[in-house]
């Protein structure tokens, strides 16, 4: 029998996991399959406990359930202690169940590897304060750049964000309108603004000539935070197609101990259907 893997989150019927995860086993020949699972806010514990007795080896977890995931993994990596979330659950080999997060790293695989983009040195903006920058911020830390602010637009949340991060780099919390006069190389939507068609309210020029933007959102057109890039003369303009994948790579790779390449399951995406 295959083994079995899913995706709890709600909502979860347009999720593009099992279509990357198919890709994916089918690429490096492992033997799986990869379901949906429409999550229930009572029951969410329950339907994660009943998916592993039922031969489940592992779940990706999606909003609005990673902080309930961290709760209920009996052991966790580092990152996903930072990000206070776990977006991968894994049944390990002793039979425990363990909580990673592999938001951050598929971020900056898509930054570096796919995109070429160095952060080392660079003046770096994360909007919002929420599960999505809390997810990344440490990896973005990690790459050493000059300064990296975090703006939200409730101040005192991306102030405590900044403060909890221990870290001789230089961090900043502030609010969005404290923007304006302030450049940065690359400015990483991870606010949730984009589910109500709109961006957050930033003053404009605050992007570097040749600088990028991301949004770690993803839709089947241009989200309004690409088309904001665009406007702002972005080099990069990019959306978080990259990322899912990137993260559900390595995901993959805690799962089977096998890296898949994930240019191809890109471009599968990113083609236009019919
Ligand atoms: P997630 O886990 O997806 O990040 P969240 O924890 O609810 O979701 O965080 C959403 C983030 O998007 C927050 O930083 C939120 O700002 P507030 O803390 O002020 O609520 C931000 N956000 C949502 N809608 C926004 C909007 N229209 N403009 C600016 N920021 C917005």
């Amino acid at each position: 029998m295959p083994d079995r893997y899913a995706v709890i989150g709600n909502p979860v019927a347009h999720s593009k996991s099992p279509e990357i995860h198919a890709a994916f086993a089918n690429q490096t020949g492992q033997d799986m399959v990869y379901e949906r699972i429409r999550g229930s806010d009572d029951r969410f514990e329950h339907q994660v406990r009943e998916f592993l007795t039922h031969g489940g080896r592992g779940l990706n977890v999606t909003v609005p359930f990673k902080e309930r995931a961290c709760q209920l993994a009996t052991e966790l990596s580092d990152r996903a202690k930072d990000a206070g979330a776990v977006n991968t659950l894994i049944v390990t080999r002793e039979g425990e169940l363990r909580g990673d997060n592999s938001d951050g790293i598929g971020l900056l695989r898509d930054l570096s590897r796919n995109h070429h983009i160095t952060l080392t040195g660079s003046r770096i903006l994360l909007l919002g304060a929420g599960g999505a920058s809390r997810g990344v911020m440490r990896h973005l830390l990690d790459q050493g750049p000059e300064l990296l602010v975090i703006a939200n637009r409730t101040v005192d949340k991306a102030r405590l964000l900044a403060r909890q991060l221990a870290t001789p780099a230089k961090v900043e919390g502030c609010g969005l309108a404290d923007l304006a006069g302030q450049t940065f190389d690359l400015i990483v939507n991870g606010t949730s603004a984009g589910l109500n068609g709109g961006i957050p309210d930033i003053p404009r020029n605050i992007l570097t000539p040749g600088g990028s933007t991301y949004d770690m959102m993803y839709a089947d057109k241009p989200t309004d935070f690409v088309r904001w890039g665009k406007s702002q003369g972005a080099r990069n303009a990019l959306d978080g197609l990259g990322m899912l994948v990137e993260q559900a790579a390595e995901s993959f790779y805690l799962w089977r101990g096998v890296r898949p390449f994930t240019q191809p399951v890109i471009a599968m995406l990113r083609a236009p259907t019919e």
